[in-house]
């Protein structure tokens, strides 16, 4: 280190350089601030080192004491550690050291219970403590991420600057903003994700069509999918769809995608999104049904064992392959729509139960560039927010509706199809009956009442007289 670096005071501290926290470090240097970097493992403060060679403003602390001793006070000191156990021992090891008013930043995926948790204890011990969610993988996190922070304004606005900065850009707005208190950027990154997990879903089903019902090649699939690309679906997770069917083993040549293992992981942010979900009663089909799924996925050896037994329908589609594409391509996007307001319905509920007086406009507005799901779509649903601030459902904006209800004769058909073969489309058939659910003025929960009266006495509502009503079932 030289003298230089010694004496130097740095604007941001970033703590687990592992390739997101250099990634993110870098991307700051990149905007003109000075960072310090620390990593308990000393070969990624290394690497961050070797990074400073091309951009001056990076330096790296070999202890947490040298660390904070190069910071700016107060300091700001952001973490970028796996969510969980990591994040509390960051945190306790940071204690000792701090000084009234110094901030802390959590921006790995922690859950929001456990934000609130260390909010109140950070807090108490007169430290400032910020809950960010970061979104974009590595590549966000070097060339522009979207970034949801919440806590306090005033925390907020002192590093204001290094995020908006940092952040990815939509017609000049930095998707970055401030969310609200507590844990609300946490909680709003774990609805992004849960959105993430729908999306994914929803577009692995209309692969599984094209692949075994249309017996679809990777080159065609990436056509199919590069060409949505251009048009309304136009997104992220489509663009990298299109892409990874072009992609071909190093080891044997073929496409890439047919030597991957068909189990799907998870780090279970879109499980804590259903689990809230089902606190707060809201219905999120699509997110629970897309983690289920990752969930089913992996029981693979049974799969296998029950192919051979359990038969089922063989795909085969004989009508004209261009028009079936066309209608795919409807289906996905209604559901996706429909996705997405089972995310915004559900933020909707949660800034209510828990304070966190989120603007949905905004939410909106930072998942337009950065994220994993930004998408076109995205500035629509803006757009509805923007129209009416307390709009309780976007599928009840003239335009996303009329968007949904033009596609919904294909979403059906799609559905149908894949029910017909024999194919899991789980994901479009959930999207199908929430609309359908939600357009429903009567539904046959009247049924399922006089059901739980009859054998347990649970009473129900009249539809002509207000109270509550029992009926001894068995004497009439
Ligand atoms: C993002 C992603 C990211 C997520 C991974 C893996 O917004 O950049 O959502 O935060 O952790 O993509 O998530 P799963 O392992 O749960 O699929």
């Amino acid at each position: 280190m030289t003298d230089h670096d010694k004496n130097k005071k740095c604007d941001i501290g970033l703590i687990g350089l592992g390739v997101m926290g250099r990634n993110f470090a870098q991307n700051m240097a990149d905007h003109g601030f000075s960072v310090v970097g620390y990593d308990r493992d000393a070969e990624k403060i290394q690497a961050l080192m070797f990074e400073k060679k091309r951009q001056q403003d990076l330096h790296g602390g070999h202890d947490i004491k040298e660390f904070l001793k190069m910071l700016s006070k107060p300091r700001a000191i952001m973490m970028l550690v796996p969510a969980g156990d990591p994040v509390d021992a960051v945190i306790d090891e940071l204690l000792p050291n701090l000084e009234s008013g110094d901030l802390i930043i959590d921006s790995g995926n922690s859950r929001f219970t456990d934000t609130d948790r260390r909010t109140r204890s950070i807090e108490e011990k007169g430290f400032s403590f910020m809950g960010m969610g970061m979104s974009g993988g590595e590549s966000g996190a070097r060339h522009g991420p979207s970034l949801m922070p919440g806590g306090t304004r005033k925390g907020y606005d002192r590093v204001a600057g290094i995020l908006e900065a940092s952040a990815a850009h939509v017609t000049g707005d930095p998707c970055v903003a401030f969310l609200g208190p507590g844990s609300a950027g946490h909680y709003v990154k774990m609805v992004h994700n849960g959105i993430e997990y729908g999306l994914m879903q929803l577009i692995s089903e209309t692969y599984h069509l094209m692949k075994h019902g249309l017996e679809m090649d990777p080159e065609q699939l990436h056509a199919v999918y590069d060409r949505m690309n251009e048009e309304e679906l136009n997104s992220y997770l489509i663009e990298i769809t299109a892409n990874i069917f072009l992609q071909k083993d190093d080891k044997t040549g073929k496409p890439l995608i047919d030597m991957i293992l068909d189990e799907a992981r998870q780090k279970g942010t879109g499980e804590w999104t259903s689990w809230d979900a089902l606190e707060l009663q809201v219905p999120t089909f699509n997110i629970d049904i897309a983690v289920m799924m990752r969930d089913m996925s992996a029981y693979k050896d049974q799969r296998k064992r029950a192919g051979h037994v359990l038969k089922g329908p063989r795909p085969h589609f004989n009508g004209e392959r261009g028009d079936i594409i066309h209608q795919i391509k409807n289906a996905l996007y209604a559901a996706m729509i429909i996705t997405y307001a089972q995310g915004m319905a559900l933020l909707l509920q949660a800034s209510k139960k828990y304070g966190y007086h989120l603007d949905l406009e905004t939410v909106a507005r930072i998942w337009r560039g950065g994220c994993i799901i930004r998408a076109a779509l995205l500035e629509n649903i803006r757009t509805a927010y923007k129209s009416n601030p307390y709009l309780e459902n976007i599928l009840l904006d003239e335009h996303l509706g009329e968007a949904v209800v033009a596609c919904e004769k294909d979403l059906r058909y799609i559905v149908g199809i894949g029910a017909a073969f024999g194919l899991p489309m789980p994901g479009l058939m959930m999207a199908l009956s929430y609309f359908d659910a939600f357009r429903s003025s009567w539904l046959p929960a009247n049924l399922i009442m006089a059901q739980r009266d009859y054998f347990g006495s649970h009473t129900y509502a009249r539809v002509d007289a207000p109270g509550m009503f029992h009926t001894k079932w068995e004497e009439q």
